[in-house]
């Protein structure tokens, strides 16, 4: 029986270097007919129950003659394939979860949405036929692409993304602006759109560039048959000034374009935040009070990314420039959870509702907004980089958490993080919580006593038989970076001790 932390490794490790090929070759060359790229995917995407339920009990792909799936991975092409027999070995590990159906349905600012998924906007929902494939994928929504009353003139390339330590889309920068087709279009859209998908909801995310523009839009939208209207007061990057995110930093034009787009319609409207500021509360109120239903927040983070060391330009190269442009993925979703913290800590909006996004790749991703407050759901980054398949495993993962975590609704996870967040003067700093080493998972490879050293408080010796850790106490300050650094996890907390207060240096 191999370990457990032979299996934590595996998974991640192994599904992470997967390509995650459309039409993959893997599961056409399976002699059982196992969706192998399927079951692959779920556990990228942290649904390892879900992935194991896929697994045939009977079935062990390491005792499979052929192997061809081996053979077909195309990461065989320029290196080694997928250990995919392994990797499935490591995920059937897993007890395959009591899968039932739990009802994903949400209330969200007086809108029923079958679940909490929904298109940010972005190019992922820019036209009719993308976003009826995603509504027929199973996604409850769209932030439809931001619509103006002009179409803006875009740069070619326009993306370009952040890769560190082979993780691809660590993260994402775009200079994108808003919709490049025409407001004629694009209210066609989402004419078409509500007529053949009643029961799913569109969110028009708008700009305008003055009081009129912002009303006529607002009422435009709302006859064109949107659900809700978010307003865009975040892009960071549009060509023109006053527009975008130089809204977002300033209270009074927040309050005034929210007025004027309240003038224009009766639906519930949503002001888009961005986080190109200290204090997204202020700017939050000062939309609520103007007649704003619910706040959406975050827009993407002023960003300069991959400066080319010998071009000395930087990404994206709009011939051998670039500009600041907006950073989202994976690497902002700490920051967009503090930002949503604080919004649901300012007492005159703490009951608003938000829809939150920033970084949300995984239906764990998504459960962590939900605890912060958020009741929907809004991602751009990782269907871009996966496509809109994504939304199996968030659908899949969320409902196997909560039933196994005892919830039956996804209303009841809706802020369960919040009081767990406190200001830091309110942090217990009377105890130390020391180190737990377990002894028979650690390989001795001293990462651990190396980052104490040089990064910590020389708590740790490496003993010379064995090479695992040796801990002095009386240095150790329980700061757990031997835990953060240790790369099988074997460092978990331990005891938790009264410090010992020098009295004469207090
Ligand atoms: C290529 C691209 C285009 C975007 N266009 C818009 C837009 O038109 N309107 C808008 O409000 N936000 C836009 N965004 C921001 C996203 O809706 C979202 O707020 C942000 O990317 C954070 O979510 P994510 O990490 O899931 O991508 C865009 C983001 C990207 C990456």
């Amino acid at each position: 029986m191999k370990s457990t932390a032979y299996q934590e490794l595996i998974i991640p490790q192994e599904s992470a270097g997967c390509f995650l090929c459309e039409n993959a070759p893997c599961t056409k060359a399976c002699p059982y007919g196992l969706a192998v790229d399927s079951v692959i995917r779920s556990a990228r995407f942290e649904n390892t129950k879900g992935a194991a339920a896929k697994l045939p009990q009977e079935l062990s792909c390491l005792t499979c003659e052929t192997q061809e799936c081996l053979s077909s991975c195309l990461k065989g092409k320029i290196g080694n394939p997928v250990d995919i027999p392994n990797l499935l070995e490591a995920i059937s590990m897993n007890e395959a979860p009591v899968l039932t159906d739990i009802d994903l349905s949400i209330d969200f600012c007086g809108v029923s949405c079958e679940n909490p998924f929904f298109l940010s906007s972005s190019v992922v929902g820019s036209n009719y036929e993308m976003v009826a494939k995603a509504f027929d994928m199973g996604w409850s929504g769209v932030a439809f692409k931001t619509i103006g009353a002009f179409v803006p003139d875009e740069v070619s390339p326009r993306f370009d993304a952040m890769h560190k330590e082979s993780v691809p889309f660590v993260g994402f920068k775009n200079i994108e602006q808003i919709s490049d087709s025409s407001l004629h279009d694009n209210l066609g859209y989402l004419k078409k759109l509500k007529q053949n998908y009643p029961a799913k909801i569109i969110v028009a995310s708008i700009m305008g560039r003055n009081l009129g523009e912002w009303e006529m839009l607002a009422r435009a939208v709302t006859e064109a048959g949107a659900d809700i209207i978010e307003c865009n007061f975040s892009c960071p990057h549009m060509a023109e000034d006053g527009l975008g995110s130089d809204v977002g930093q300033n209270p009074e034009l927040v309050a005034e374009y929210t007025a004027a787009v309240r003038k224009g319609t009766s639906l519930p409207i949503l002001a888009k935040m961005t986080p190109n500021i200290g204090n997204m509360e202020i700017p939050a109120m000062a939309a609520v009070k103007a007649g704003a239903d619910g706040i959406a927040a975050i827009n993407t983070i002023k960003s300069i990314m991959n400066v080319n060391l010998s071009s000395f330009s930087s990404g994206p190269d709009v011939n051998g420039v670039t500009s600041v442009g907006g950073y989202s993925g994976k690497a902002v979703k700490p920051i967009a959870l503090r930002f949503i913290q604080n919004l649901k800590a300012c007492e005159p909006i703490a009951n608003v509702p938000v829809s939150g996004m920033g970084g949300i790749e995984t239906w764990r991703d998504a459960a962590e907004f939900i605890a912060m407050g958020c009741e929907n759901i809004q991602i751009t980054t990782s269907v871009m980089q996966y496509g809109y398949r994504i939304i199996d495993d968030l659908i899949e993962g969320m409902k196997i958490y909560l039933a196994e975590s005892g919830f039956s609704s996804v209303g009841e996870l809706v802020g369960k993080a919040l009081p767990q967040i406190v200001s830091t003067e309110k942090l217990e700093r009377d105890s130390i919580c020391y180190p737990r080493f377990n002894r028979t998972a650690c390989v001795g490879c001293g990462r651990c006593v190396l980052s104490c050293y040089d990064g910590g408080h020389q708590a740790l010796t490496q003993n010379d038989n064995d090479g695992k850790p040796v801990m002095n106490a009386s240095k150790c300050v329980g700061c757990h970076l031997c835990a953060v650094v240790c790369p099988v996890k074997a460092i978990l907390p331990g005891t938790r001790v009264k410090k010992k207060r020098n009295e004469a240096a207090s």
